[in-house]
């Protein structure tokens, strides 16, 4: 079916998903309404779908609240949710009422696969249990200390050894940079690196790139707003699920594997860990640690380290390709403080502010999950004058958080002074916030950090960036944009620096 039909596809889903939920006695449980704040009036069924673009989220929603103001309530099918736009009210909400606002929201699109089950997508006692578990687990197996970052520093030359062999031909670099970033995650959790040419591995990487895909098109969206009826028409959206079926067994299999070779005495990686504890919980009728929690947490860790960490690398190629002043100034601190002879380390960071601004310029600038993942509040909030009643999703706009002109100076432009000030010292900004603020900070943030400024200086250091088009021509707007901002696919070369 076309896109272009998506509108009519949009109202046959409202009327029958009404009626499958009518039938099958199953509507969403009615909700108080507390004090919600205004937004656009509902359509019974449709809720504000006739003025929002399935395929443009995000940008709806900040449209809308150049009416409705910062904090609005839209309806998602019949879902209220409440949208908060600009860093005030983002930080408010998230950073002032951490603890109110720190449970997750509905997400059809992955709730169907993890039943709630795992951190990212579980509330309560569980999801503080899993996290505490799993920051803990992390640090012990590196995240955090130098073994992660000799981790990252060997997989990058990896990196820079297979850019090398393409001789300066032009190529696509998404799978090279997936294989890399995901290794890394891959060591602490499964104990082992994989080959860049390990055809399951592949496979995987496949499928977690195409889901990323599907996730942030029209098909992703529209299954957030109508799930029961998505679930029964066939599309590109069903691929996401066979995917993640694959993903699970992928895991289950490792996990099968661990449990015929563990050594209690000596854990190797982080499903290791997880078994450990879950034999020492097995009498405990309240435990959380149970064999298919362990797959869903290992998907969320496999999942999460990989799409957003490598789509922000791949962004970044293409940015540095735009700007080739940018790049040419981050070559030459490179080359000042790090030199040819050595591979960069987390503590040239603190030497290098320009490049460290360009990061951070970049992650602003890209906004890679543009709405976050949805929040709810844990219980009856107060908040400004409004009473969100227990449950209420929330949808913090982080894309407006890092467009708002009250923090970034001209910030639709690309612009790496955003975050130097006077004396060209690097300056954060409470405003940078693609890892959402609050409780429930990206819990990869951390690793995130050193892999982009690892990789990105060590493939520098080697190559410069060069492009098929002139800069002037580069189109650094999304392919597609939903959960993710999915960049355009390009092709370029990487020549040689000479030392
Ligand atoms: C550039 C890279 C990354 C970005 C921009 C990013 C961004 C985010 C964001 C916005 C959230 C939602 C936080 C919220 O609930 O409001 C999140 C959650 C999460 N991320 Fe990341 N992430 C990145 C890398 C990673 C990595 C490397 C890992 C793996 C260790 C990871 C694992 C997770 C997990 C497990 C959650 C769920 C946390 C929870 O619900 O408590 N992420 N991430």
């Amino acid at each position: 079916m076309e896109l272009s039909g998506g509108w009519t596809l949009a109202l046959l889903l409202a009327a029958l998903s009404a009626l499958l939920g009518l039938l099958a006695g199953q509507r969403r449980r009615r909700r108080k309404t507390g004090r919600l704040p205004a937004g656009p009036p509902p359509l019974p069924l449709l809720g504000n779908l006739l003025q929002l673009d399935p395929r443009a989220m995000h940008r709806s929603l900040e449209k809308l609240s150049q009416k409705y103001g910062p904090v609005y309530t839209i309806h998602l099918g019949s879902l209220p949710c409440v949208v908060l736009c600009g860093y005030q009210a983002v930080k408010e909400a998230l950073v002032d009422q951490a603890d109110d606002f720190s449970d997750r929201g509905e997400f059809p699109v992955f709730y169907r696969f993890t039943q709630g089950n795992g951190i990212a997508f579980s509330n309560g006692d569980k999801w503080k249990v899993l996290r505490r578990f799993a920051l803990q687990t992390l640090k012990n197996f590196g995240m955090g200390r130098s073994s992660v970052e000799e981790r990252i520093q060997e997989e990058a030359q990896c990196l820079v050894r297979e850019f090398r062999k393409t001789g300066g031909a032009p190529f696509n670099p998404i799978n090279l940079v997936c294989r890399a970033v995901s290794n890394v995650i891959c060591s602490v959790v499964f104990g082992n690196r994989f080959d860049y040419e390990d055809a399951d591995f592949l496979t995987l990487l496949d499928h977690f790139n195409e889901n990323f895909k599907i996730m942030s098109s029209f098909w992703g969206e529209l299954y957030n707003i109508f799930p029961r009826f998505m679930d029964l028409l066939p599309g590109p959206h069903q691929q996401i699920f066979r995917n993640f079926e694959k993903l699970r067994q992928f895991i289950a299999e490792r996990v099968r594997r661990h449990q015929e070779s563990i050594d209690p005495s000596d854990p190797r990686d982080f499903i290791d860990c997880f078994l450990i504890r879950m034999e020492q919980e097995k009498q405990d009728p309240l435990s959380h640690f149970h064999t298919e929690t362990l797959v869903m947490t290992t998907h969320n860790l496999f999942f999460g380290g990989t799409e957003t960490t490598s789509t922000t690398l791949r962004y970044s190629f293409l940015i540095l390709m735009k700007y080739p002043e940018v790049a040419a100034q981050v070559h030459q601190e490179i080359d000042q403080v790090i030199g040819h002879e050595r591979a960069p380390c987390l503590a040239d960071r603190k030497l290098m502010p320009y490049t460290d601004a360009v990061i951070y310029e970049i992650q602003r600038f890209i906004s890679i999950l543009p709405m976050g993942l949805p929040r709810a509040v844990t219980r009856d909030t107060p908040f400004r004058d409004f009473l969100l009643p227990k449950g209420t999703n929330v949808i913090p706009l982080l894309s407006s958080v890092h467009y708002d002109p009250s923090q970034f100076k001209d910030p639709d432009s690309f612009n790496p002074a955003n975050f130097l000030d006077e004396k060209n010292a690097f300056k954060s900004s409470d405003a940078f916030m693609p890892f959402a603020p609050g409780k429930r900070i990206c819990l990869g943030a951390g690793l995130a950090r050193m892999e982009i400024f690892l990789f990105l200086t060590t493939l520098l250091q080697h190559f410069a960036f060069r492009p098929l088009v002139a800069p002037a021509e580069i189109d650094l707007a999304p392919q597609c944009t939903g959960l993710g901002n999915i960049p355009p696919p390009f092709e370029f070369q990487v020549l040689p620096r000479q030392p």
